[in-house]
């Protein structure tokens, strides 16, 4: 008999009950990725909702893209459905001019501006090829070194940004949770009939939270010491393998570096995801898929932009496959861990040092944590699931 069913069995009467606190009102410090830069170049103000208000973006005449709160604060007029004149946002209510620093510098109509005529404007910061904006609900001065610039990788041989925006109607918190979760990967990204995680690693440390990743197709041997952190490209050529090195850089901008030997004929693509968010309110938040990939030099340009564009649909497509879940999950609070689950308390505790002050940050938050799944016996399992998946599958067309 199994022993650890009957662990389970001798103590029945204590059930765990599912604790669920309503999230914070309280929004993450950091940088958060608003979207295409570009996007927002067109002389028009646009309209943000984010951090549970309003926020007006707008390109001055200079090219400078600029952030402030979307309410005026003379009567409360909405300046996103005002008009850019030179450097300056005009209310649509009695056309004040606000800059990009949130000071008033024009009311047309009155011959002086009360030295106190000054709004909020939020820190921007334009990054590879994105709008990032700013939130600390201390004011603290923003560090745009915690981003990584990947000037080099978009100044030739990769593909244009492709690029997917979608608001998902829940708290971020069940995106982040996806960082340890190593056993949803088998069961809710497609992989319960192809291959699993062969190797899983977590790492917080400070400002910045790694999930490496390695999948093998059924029947495939793992090449490296599982040991061992993995670099570079996927080595055996089998159809599906691939490593994924994801890094949070803060609360809620990952880059997501993929190696992956594709169909028969496609050859290694490497490619580099986007997975970054903004919180809209606390039971919403914007998530963008952003997808690159490294162009095949026996191909045309033409014939890589074709390929990039499937090959980007197919990366930010796999996202999608937790919205259902979402969609239809409880908030929980008080995760019902197994041994061989990812370290999800870790990864909450780290998380959290964006929603509090920064002088209550506890050490613990940022500390070094490191953990790498033992996945013998899951692995084992997975091989028999995905065979009796693929059988299904079959005995059902
Ligand atoms: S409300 Fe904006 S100018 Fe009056
Ligand atoms: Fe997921």
């Amino acid at each position: 008999m199994d022993t650890r069913q009957m662990d389970v069995a001798e103590d029945d009467d204590q059930v765990r009950v599912i604790e669920a606190a309503p999230p914070s009102h309280r929004y993450a410090r950091g940088w958060h990725c608003l979207g295409l830069a570009d996007s927002f170049k067109d002389g028009r103000p646009h309209a943000i909702h984010a951090f549970g208000t309003k926020l007006v973006v707008f390109q001055g005449e200079s090219g400078k893209l600029n952030i402030l709160s979307a309410y005026c604060p003379h009567m409360g007029g909405d300046l996103s459905e005002g008009m850019v004149k030179g450097e300056e946002i005009a209310c649509p209510f009695h056309d004040w001019r606000w800059g990009g620093d949130g000071k008033c510098t024009l009311i047309p109509y009155a011959r002086y501006v009360p030295p106190r005529a000054r709004t909020r404007a939020w820190p921007a910061m334009e990054r590879n090829q994105q709008l990032l904006v700013w939130n600390d609900p201390e004011n603290g001065a923003p560090d745009p070194s915690i981003i990584p610039d990947l000037a080099e990788t978009f100044a030739g041989g990769w593909s244009k940004l492709h690029w997917k925006s979608e608001v998902m109607e829940t708290n971020v918190r069940e995106l982040i949770d996806n960082m340890s979760d190593l056993a949803h990967f088998f069961y809710v990204h497609g992989e319960g009939k192809q291959g699993a995680p062969s190797y899983f690693r977590n790492i917080f440390d400070g400002q910045v939270g790694y999930q490496y990743m390695e999948f093998h197709q059924k029947g495939t041997v793992l090449r490296h010491d599982p040991a061992v952190p993995f670099t570079g490209p996927v080595d055996d050529l089998v159809p599906g393998n691939f490593r994924s090195e994801g890094v949070y850089y803060g609360p809620s901008y990952m880059i997501n570096p993929q190696w992956r030997n594709g169909l028969p004929g496609e050859g290694q693509i490497e490619s580099l995801l986007f997975n970054c968010h903004y919180p809209i309110t606390p039971h919403s938040f914007m998530l963008h898929v952003g997808a690159i990939v490294k162009d095949d030099p026996r191909l045309t340009p033409a014939q890589n932009a074709a390929r990039a564009e499937m090959i980007a649909a197919r990366l930010t497509g796999a996202f999608y496959q937790d919205v259902h879940i979402w969609k239809t999950k409880t908030r929980i609070d008080n995760p019902l861990l197994c041994h061989a689950d990812g370290p999800m308390y870790q990864l909450r505790r780290w998380h959290n040092q964006f929603y509090c002050d920064v002088a209550d940050i506890d050490p613990l938050m940022t500390k070094r944590f490191e953990w790498t799944a033992d996945l013998s016996y899951a692995n084992e399992v997975w091989e028999r699931q995905a065979a009796e998946n693929r059988e299904r599958e079959a005995s059902s067309k």
